[in-house]
């Protein structure tokens, strides 16, 4: 079996003989692979956020200072999304309630072949919710100007809408809206505060959305630099939740200005793609926004990293990017001054005028990767 397939699993569990016995029953097969038995429950949201477990295994009468139920409270406000199954007794009856936190119910005495079969069952049940749950919102954010954002977030989301998602461009760089100038909209055209301020329906985003040549919508930033102010955290709410419902991919293009307004866009992103290039500015600047999204909250699997211009190094070595950023960044796309100056002058996304140039292949992919992933952690939020 390879390691793709293999269930990845932790199991929270304070008393030594129950861990023992599912060790034991663990070893004799290769479907699941037990990556740690953690015995204090305080220690787990931390471990799971570290080891990123397909299926959390949890002992609803586990003792300490954060007992069972307490637990599932805190993994499912942490917005991690891994589904947990609950071991219990029969005369503790628990009933699976996904909403609440417990996917599944596993009640001793059982067999390896029970638990190895309801860990298969929850992941897939898992997966096919996640899947289901609606769109996939992704903030393209770099904390430096000029890394390539509005070029990729555009591109992006004419290549999702390539994948047959119906796909919504947000201009989130609300003061100064590259999206109208790179798209030559008429100056007059409507933007995000020209949405109803109490209730948004449906019928008033077309209105509102910029219909793009390239099959994509686009809802524009105010036209003025002052009206930026306008915007409320509460807009950002509400035309989200509205727009999750419609479209299949929503994608933000953000500015490197971090206030409560893009602070609202990011928590309620599934991924942050943050834009680094290879100079130290901006090598540095990626490292502090990391401490503050740690200090935020968000799961370090919230934010992927896209070198941007991947080819070109500048006299930096890869490898000290990847030790900077404590790890191998996610996406890489190329340069092509000549195309994407070109594509961006005529106000088209390079992927539909030149869909065969490596840079058009590398955001493709980018795509694909990014629709792809299994069991989307649903908007992480700030705590
Ligand atoms: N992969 C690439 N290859 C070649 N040129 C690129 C690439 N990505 C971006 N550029 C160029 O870099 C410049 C900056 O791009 P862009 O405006 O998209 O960045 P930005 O991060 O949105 O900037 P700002 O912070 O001002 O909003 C543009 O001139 C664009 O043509
Ligand atoms: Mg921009």
């Amino acid at each position: 079996m390879s390691s793709a397939d293999q269930t990845r699993l932790l199991i929270v569990e304070d008393v030594p003989q129950v861990a023992q016995y599912i060790r034991g029953l663990l070893n004799a097969q290769a479907h699941v692979k037990l990556l740690d038995v953690i015995s204090d429950g305080s220690k787990a949201v931390a471990q799971i956020q570290e080891l990123r477990p397909d299926v959390v295994l949890i002992d609803a009468l586990l003792q300490g200072r954060v007992k069972g139920p307490k637990l599932v409270e805190q993994i499912r406000e942490s917005k991690i999304g891994v589904p947990v199954i609950m071991l219990t007794v029969p005369q503790n009856p628990i009933t699976p309630d996904p909403d609440a936190g417990i996917h599944g119910v596993l009640s001793m005495p059982f067999s390896g072949f029970d638990l190895i079969t309801r860990i298969a069952q929850v992941r897939k049940d898992f997966a096919a919710s996640a899947d289901q749950g609606g769109s996939r919102v992704v903030s393209v954010f770099a904390p430096k100007g000029g890394v390539g954002k509005t070029t990729l977030a555009f591109n992006l989301a004419v290549a999702f809408g390539q994948l047959e998602q119906r796909t919504v461009l947000i201009d989130g760089s609300l003061q100064f809206g590259d999206l109208r100038a790179l798209l030559k909209v008429p100056a007059d055209s409507p933007s995000i505060l020209d949405l109803p301020t109490d209730r948004i329906a449906e019928s008033d985003l077309g209105d509102v959305l910029w219909r793009d040549p390239s099959g994509i919508d686009i809802l524009l930033a105010p036209p003025r630099i002052e009206m930026a102010e306008m915007v409320t955290v509460r807009d950002v709410d509400k035309v989200l939740s509205l727009l999750r419902r419609i479209y299949g991919a929503i994608v933000i293009d953000l500015s490197s200005h971090l206030n409560d307004v893009s602070l609202s866009f990011l928590d309620a992103s599934d991924v942050i793609l943050e834009v680094v290039t290879y100079d130290s500015t901006t090598i540095h600047n990626t490292i502090a926004m990391a401490d503050t999204f740690r200090a935020i909250g968000y799961p370090a699997s919230k934010v992927r990293y896209l070198v941007n211009r991947a080819d070109s190094a500048g006299g930096i070595d890869p490898a000290d990017l990847e030790r900077a950023l404590g790890r191998v960044p996610e996406h890489r796309v190329v340069s092509d001054g000549r195309l994407v100056v070109q594509a961006n002058n005529e106000g088209v996304p390079f992927v539909l005028a030149e869909p065969s140039a490596p840079i058009s292949q590398d955001i493709g992919r980018l795509a694909g990767e990014l629709l792809g992933q299994a069991a989307v952690p649903a908007a992480a939020g700030r705590r």
